[in-house]
């Protein structure tokens, strides 16, 4: 079960890379040419920090070897061979929202 989640940090106008935590879980939250995605922190490759890179022609580029992972649908650059997560993510009056999947355990017990 997927349910939208608060973004706790606080974030600029302007386009941005930065991590971010949402109900627990840190994300790199992106505004790239005014829009918004939110995908996994880690990188697939070797565990970069993808919110230490920065955006090329709609990817996000690790900064430890520069991989390149499309930020609509997650797919690494051709020959990469691996992908990473992306979440729904809406920007609404009070914040800014990304939809993430509830553990099985706490969907028990909400
Ligand atoms: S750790 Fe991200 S490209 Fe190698």
């Amino acid at each position: 079960m997927k349910k939208w989640q608060k973004v706790e940090t606080q974030v600029p106008d302007t386009d941005f890379v930065m991590q971010v935590v949402a109900a627990g879980k840190k994300l790199c939250l992106i505004r790239d040419e005014n829009r918004l995605f939110a995908v996994q922190n880690t990188c697939p490759h070797a565990g970069g920090i993808l919110s230490g890179g920065w955006c090329k022609h709609g990817q996000i580029v690790c900064p430890i070897h520069r991989y390149t992972y499309n930020l609509q649908n997650g797919r690494g650059a051709a020959g990469q061979g691996d992908a990473i997560r992306t979440y729904a993510v809406e920007q609404r009056v009070d914040g800014i929202y990304v939809e993430l999947a509830e553990s099985w355990f706490k969907s028990l017990f909400s």
